[in-house]
């Protein structure tokens, strides 16, 4: 028989996040403002966020969307976007003065907002070498662009054609290893303890039949393609296992239903609204709740040279699916955006620890 469960754990961060900006951004933004304490903001936007005085006016966006419900110790991190438009020296700067946090590389054409990406991560070996001696992260989207390469296999052969290269001609830079997807994004990590690994809510509960096989579902279309069953398999036991070099970063990446239901499917999955709840559940079905405020509070923050939080949530599993969590939800100016993981929101809620 089951019953009601609850657990404390510290406030939680959110290691990848896309906000958007505008109306997307002030429709989005209080779901990550209210559940996170650190929310880490991939800078994708067109145009990108290319400089240290562009992030801090999205950071002040940010702020402003987030509401009168965020967390008071809610945090944007910036990231900016590493490609020929980026300035070393401004980078530098922006982070010693507190701005900027990291920089993401996106090879062109990897994912959505990717075309202003870079060919190769060694093009910007000065920058890198500069970041490693500044303590600044990398943080990476690992999937090669080379059509003779099956679309499954991109990560893999990402990682071994220009991770590899990086970590062991610059081995002191810290270096993020994205959405992890397969079991060659979860090995880099464990090998080398300077590479950390996000891992999401959808590569962490489904796989490529639940996206193609009982009718095909765009709204489980991302970047890295959701992989096959035994990867996800491999994905989620790395994330229970307690290895502290993985931690929790959710992807989220909202797109108008009108462009993931179209001839040529978006990538990304807006999951911010139940984020919690679809990791709570996962690790609660794996009977892995103890180690849930590891990966999703600690082991970033760790990674990162960050403090670990000082305020709690609670968690509460009830016994039956008793709420009726929306699928999906609307910006003011009416456009929908489907919801990720409204089945884990029937049994799960959570709030503040006051
Ligand atoms: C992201 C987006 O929509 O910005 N899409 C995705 O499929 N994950 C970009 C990214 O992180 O690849
Ligand atoms: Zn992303």
């Amino acid at each position: 028989m089951s019953e009601v469960i609850s657990l404390e754990i510290d406030a939680p961060d959110d290691w990848h996040v896309h906000l958007r900006d505008d109306e997307m951004l002030e429709a989005v933004a209080p779901y990550t403002a209210n559940a996170f304490r650190h929310a880490l903001i991939m800078p994708n936007l067109v145009p990108p966020i290319t400089s240290t005085a562009l992030a801090a006016a999205y950071r002040n966006r940010i702020l402003t969307a987030a509401g009168p419900d965020a967390r008071t110790d809610f945090t944007p991190m910036m990231a900016l976007y590493l490609n020929d438009d980026l300035d070393t020296a401004d980078l530098l700067a922006g982070a010693a003065d507190g701005i900027v946090f990291g920089a993401k590389f996106y090879p062109a054409g990897a994912t959505t907002n990717s075309a202003a990406g870079g060919t190769s991560l060694l093009d910007y070996r000065a920058t890198l070498e500069a970041m490693a001696g500044a303590g600044i992260p990398l943080l990476v989207h690992a999937e090669s662009t080379d059509p003779d390469i099956d679309i499954f296999d991109r990560e893999a052969v990402f990682i071994d054609q220009q991770m590899f290269p990086v970590i062991e001609q610059i081995p002191e830079l810290r270096v993020t290893v994205e959405h992890i997807s397969t079991r060659a994004g979860l090995e880099i990590v464990q090998d080398h303890p300077q590479v950390g690994g996000s891992i999401t809510p959808h590569h962490l509960t489904c796989d490529r039949s639940d996206l193609l096989a009982n009718g095909m579902r765009p709204d489980l279309y991302c970047k890295p393609v959701i992989n096959s069953r035994d990867e996800r398999i491999a994905i989620a036991a790395a994330a229970t296992s307690g290895d502290p070099s993985f931690f929790y970063g959710t992807d989220s990446a909202p797109h108008p239903l009108g462009k993931k239901e179209a001839a040529k499917v978006a990538a990304g999955i807006f999951n911010a609204p139940y984020a919690i709840e679809v990791v709570a559940e996962l690790f609660h079905e794996m009977g892995a709740l103890d180690e849930l405020e590891a990966f999703v509070s600690h082991h970033g923050v760790d990674h990162y040279g960050l403090e670990r939080a000082t305020t709690k949530v609670r968690l509460t599993r009830h016994v039956v699916d008793e709420l009726e969590p929306a699928e999906s939800m609307r910006t003011a100016g009416g456009t929908e955006v489907r919801i990720f993981g409204a089945d884990a929101a029937r049994r799960w809620t959570w709030e503040p620890v006051p």
